[in-house]
Order: structure tokens, then C-alpha cells, then sequence
């Protein structure tokens, strides 16, 4: 409310400034609100309404198709549902699921050090974006017996973003 009023001074002092003969038209004017401002004090910038937002651009255009147009952001804040089971960072250790760094390329179910059901350890698949979004679209008919409980992602513009987030941040590279 403060600043509309603000605004509307701010807006009268410039026009009586523009024509430059508030004085000699008869109407009165109404005295600025905002005269705590001393007079030889420019008149402040608006300070910003909210703070400016560091927009993160990450070039996907390396990706295979349809990855490389996917939306990174939305990759990002989808990969919070995986979050809680999963780190994709290098050296970023298994939760509940195993670390997903270099997954692309790898054999199904084989880091090292965790502990995977016996479907996803013999599954005898290596992991591609395509194998991933078959995953992710129904994990449980996609690999029946595996233990990822994730009731998985409907929609396909959902798998391409996470897919795309997922690639990028665990380190794939074109002719992995
Ligand atoms: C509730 C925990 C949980 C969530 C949420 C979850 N996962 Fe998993 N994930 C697991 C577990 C557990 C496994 C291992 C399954 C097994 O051994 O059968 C796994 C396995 C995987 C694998 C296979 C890894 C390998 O080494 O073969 C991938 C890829 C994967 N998850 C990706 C994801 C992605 C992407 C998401 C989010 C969209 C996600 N997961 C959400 C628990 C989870």
C-alpha cells in the first residue's frame, strides 16, 4: 500500500517537474506524501519486489534426442521425489536406492556395495535413457520382484525431465 502511494508521488513530482508550471496553474497541489524525502535527495529507485531469481541455464544440447529439449529445472525439482532413495552426485553413497552416478551404460543392479533384490542384480540389461523411462514410467511391471517402491511417473514429459537431470548430473557423455 505504502509504495502505491509512493508510486503516485513519484508520478506527480515528475509530471509537475515536465511542465514546469505547477506553480503558476491555480489548482492546489496536494502535498507529497512521501516528504520525509529531503528535497535535493534524488528520488530512490523502486527497491525490487522480490528478490532476483539466479536463473540457471544448463545446456542439455549434447543429449540425445529428446533430452537435449527437455526442461533441466523441472528435471531438478523432480528428481526430489528420488531424492529421498537416491544421490546421483560422484561418490554421493547409496540410500535406500544405490547412487545413480554413471548409471548410463552400467549394468543393471551393479554398484558395488549395495545390497539389490535378486530381480534387478540378474535383470542382464545395461542402463539407457530408454531403459530408464520404462522404468520409471511403472517400475514394477517394468522389472517385476525389484524392491524400488516408487509408484513411478505417468507422464512422459516428467521422464524426459528427470531423464535429461539425471543425465546431466551423473555424469553421461555421448557415446558412453
Ligand atoms: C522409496 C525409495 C526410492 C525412490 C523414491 C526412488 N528409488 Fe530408484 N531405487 C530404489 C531402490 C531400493 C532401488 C534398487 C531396487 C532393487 O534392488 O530392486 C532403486 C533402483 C533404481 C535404479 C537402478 C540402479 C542400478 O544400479 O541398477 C535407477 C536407475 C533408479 N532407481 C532411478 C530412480 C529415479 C530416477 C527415481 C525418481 C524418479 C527413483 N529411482 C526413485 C529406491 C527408490
Amino acid at each position: 500500500m505504502r509504495w502505491i502511494i509512493l508510486m503516485a508521488a513519484t508520478g506527480m513530482l515528475t509530471a509537475c517537474g515536465e511542465s514546469g508550471s505547477s506553480e503558476t496553474v491555480g489548482e492546489p497541489v496536494t502535498p507529497a506524501p512521501a516528504s520525509n524525502t529531503a528535497p535535493d535527495t534524488p528520488i530512490p529507485a523502486p527497491a525490487p519486489v522480490a528478490p532476483p531469481v539466479a536463473v540457471e541455464t544448463v545446456d542439455l544440447s549434447y543429449l540425445p534426442m529428446p533430452y537435449s529439449e527437455a526442461d533441466y529445472d523441472a528435471g531438478r525439482r523432480l528428481f526430489r521425489r528420488c531424492s529421498s532413495c537416491h544421490t546421483v552426485a560422484e561418490g554421493g553413497g547409496n540410500r535406500v536406492g544405490p547412487n545413480l552416478y554413471g548409471v548410463f551404460g552400467r549394468e543393471a543392479g551393479s554398484v558395488g556395495n549395495f545390497n539389490y533384490s535378486s530381480a534387478l542384480e540378474t535383470a542382464g540389461f545395461v542402463w539407457t535413457a530408454e531403459q530408464l523411462d520404462g522404468w520409471l514410467a511403472n517400475p514394477r511391471e517394468f522389472l517385476p520382484g525389484n524392491r524400488m517402491s516408487f509408484v513411478g511417473l505417468r507422464e512422459e514429459t516428467d521422464r524426459r525431465n528427470v531423464i535429461a537431470y539425471v543425465l546431466h548430473e551423473s555424469g553421461y557423455s555421448p557415446g558412453n
